[in-house]
């Protein structure tokens, strides 16, 4: 390019950028291009007749739900636990990482109630009606979906834990209540899964478990019609 013309406009720049470098305390310099600064959208509380609620502020539509969110379309009480508990099934392979998720939350979350190993002695005893064992035949018995509703929604006493818990965690939670209860752990999830299927296949899972344990325990699930934590006892909730 012609160097007689680049050079005003290169000093023209210099001296735009110094004088918009002004600018000290509340005092803004001068402002070069002002359509950068001022904001033109609507401030959140400003009124507006562009908008049907007259404010900049709008109500979602109804039936909107935020992004990565899971739908839980049951309502509180016992009916509601008991079609939780036909309808839902544990979606979450137990593998380690699950597993490890489940106690953390469970540690977070349940143990200052449930106790440590789930048997209705946590910190709490004495300052709150004394939470049930969670080794008792009664909740061993219920369905992983009716675990999942009591986290999710409470039970009595219980508070609900849904808006601390998001979907995923529920489960892993389910998971470690099942592992406290001796029904679920991570090696004994995989021989279950194995009996379903022929020796073969039964065989090649070993080999795929030994290089890639993960893999091998979700490719089993996908084949398997039964939810993958469910309980040996046979308690498990298949819809
Ligand atoms: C504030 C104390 C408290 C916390 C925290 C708490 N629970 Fe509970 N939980 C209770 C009480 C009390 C009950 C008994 C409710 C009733 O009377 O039906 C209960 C009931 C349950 C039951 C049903 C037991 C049955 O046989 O009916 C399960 C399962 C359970 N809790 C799991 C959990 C898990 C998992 C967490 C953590 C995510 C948790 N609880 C957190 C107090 C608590």
């Amino acid at each position: 390019m012609n160097p007689g013309r680049t050079t005003p406009i290169l000093a023209l720049f210099v001296v735009a950028g110094a004088l918009s470098c002004d600018a000290q305390g509340d005092r803004p310099g001068i402002i070069v291009l002002p359509g950068m600064v001022e904001s033109i959208p609507l401030d959140t509380w400003e009124p507006s007749d562009l908008t049907p609620s007259g404010g900049a502020l709008m109500a979602p539509p109804a039936g909107t739900i935020p992004a990565g969110h899971t739908v839980f379309p049951f309502g509180p009480g016992e009916d509601e636990a008991a079609r939780a508990g036909c309808e839902l099934s544990n979606p979450l392979a137990p593998t380690a990482e699950n597993l490890a998720r489940g106690e953390w939350i469970y540690a977070t979350y349940c143990h200052v109630c449930h106790g440590p190993a789930g048997e209705g002695d946590g910190p709490i005893i004495g300052k709150f009606p004394n939470p049930p064992n969670l080794l008792a035949n009664h909740t061993r018995e219920l369905e992983d979906g009716r675990i999942y509703h009591v986290i999710a929604l409470g039970q009595e006493l219980m508070p609900a834990c849904g808006t601390q818990i998001l979907s995923d965690d529920r489960w892993r939670a389910t998971q470690h209540v099942r592992q406290l209860q001796g029904i679920q752990t991570a090696a004994a999830a995989t021989a279950d899964l194995a009996v379903a299927t022929d020796v073969e296949l039964e065989e090649e899972a070993e080999v795929e478990l030994e290089a890639e344990p993960e893999t091998a325990v979700e490719a089993e699930v996908s084949d398997s019609p039964g939810p993958p934590a469910a309980p040996a006892a046979g308690t498990g909730g298949t819809p």
